[in-house]
């Protein structure tokens, strides 16, 4: 039986490990309008998820557990490594082999629907190797050397990125470094599909990008009240 035949096994791995440099302190524990940004991030892998394992640092682990307590979902709590590739090959050594499709998550991605997350899984399901969820860039672009890049036709990438599972085991077998799994997946031959991301999925890097999250949080409650 295929996975489409059916509903697939569906894991994420949401990477929460990194030290926060940027943001200046511990953004994955930081509130936004209420709930921890790990924790929105974990709630939105687990809409769709049979299980997921959060990946946080070593030192942060018992204040982790603590925020996740009681959440469904959260199958295992791992320590990660000293990059994200390294983190994300923690957490992947901690889904179970039944698993037919792996989303690997952001911790710091705290706005990611549960809609974009099924388009993810979905358009794995249909059979892509590898899923990224894409915006169109807003700014003017130039390479660091100063020549022009043509906006057109750019795009931003953001998680949750999808993987038929074996491609993502594949991608990681090397111990291979790059900023996001995709780039991974495609190095060891796999085809990276896009599917439409969204503006609000921002990766909460400083601290400005919480506030604006926050906003986001609050705007978005009313649009619903609205509606
Ligand atoms: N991450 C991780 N393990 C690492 C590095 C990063 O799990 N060794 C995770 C982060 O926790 C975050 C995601 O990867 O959820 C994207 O990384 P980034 O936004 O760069 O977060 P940090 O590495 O924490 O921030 P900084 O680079 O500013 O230190
Ligand atoms: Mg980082």
């Amino acid at each position: 039986m295929t996975v489409r035949d059916r509903r697939a096994v569906v894991w994420s791995v949401v990477v929460a490990a990194g030290s926060g440099e940027r943001f200046g302190g511990d953004k994955q524990a930081a509130d936004l309008a209420g709930q921890p940004v790990v924790v929105r991030s974990v709630r939105a892998a687990a809409s769709v998820s049979d299980g997921v394992v959060v990946v946080v640092a070593a030192n942060r682990r018992s204040a982790v557990v603590d925020l996740l307590a009681g959440l469904d979902g959260v199958e295992a709590v791992v320590d990660g490594g000293s990059t994200r590739s390294a983190s994300v090959r923690c957490g992947l050594a901690a889904v179970p082999a039944d698993a037919e499709v792996v989303l690997v998550h952001d911790g710091a991605r705290p706005l990611a629907t549960p809609d974009l997350f099924r388009r993810v899984v979905g358009a794995v399901c249909l059979g892509a190797e590898a899923v990224v969820p894409g915006i169109p860039v807003t700014d003017s672009l130039r390479s660091a050397e100063g020549r022009v890049i043509e906006r057109d036709g750019v795009i931003t990438v953001q998680t949750p990125q999808g993987f038929a599972a074996e491609v993502l085991r594949r991608a990681h077998a090397d111990g291979g470094e790059a900023s996001d799994d995709a780039t991974l997946a495609e190095a060891a031959g796999a085809t990276v599909v896009v599917v439409e991301g969204e503006p609000a999925n921002l990766k909460v890097t400083r601290p400005i990008d919480l506030a604006l999250a926050a906003l986001e949080v609050v705007s978005s409650a009313e649009r619903s009240t609205d509606a």
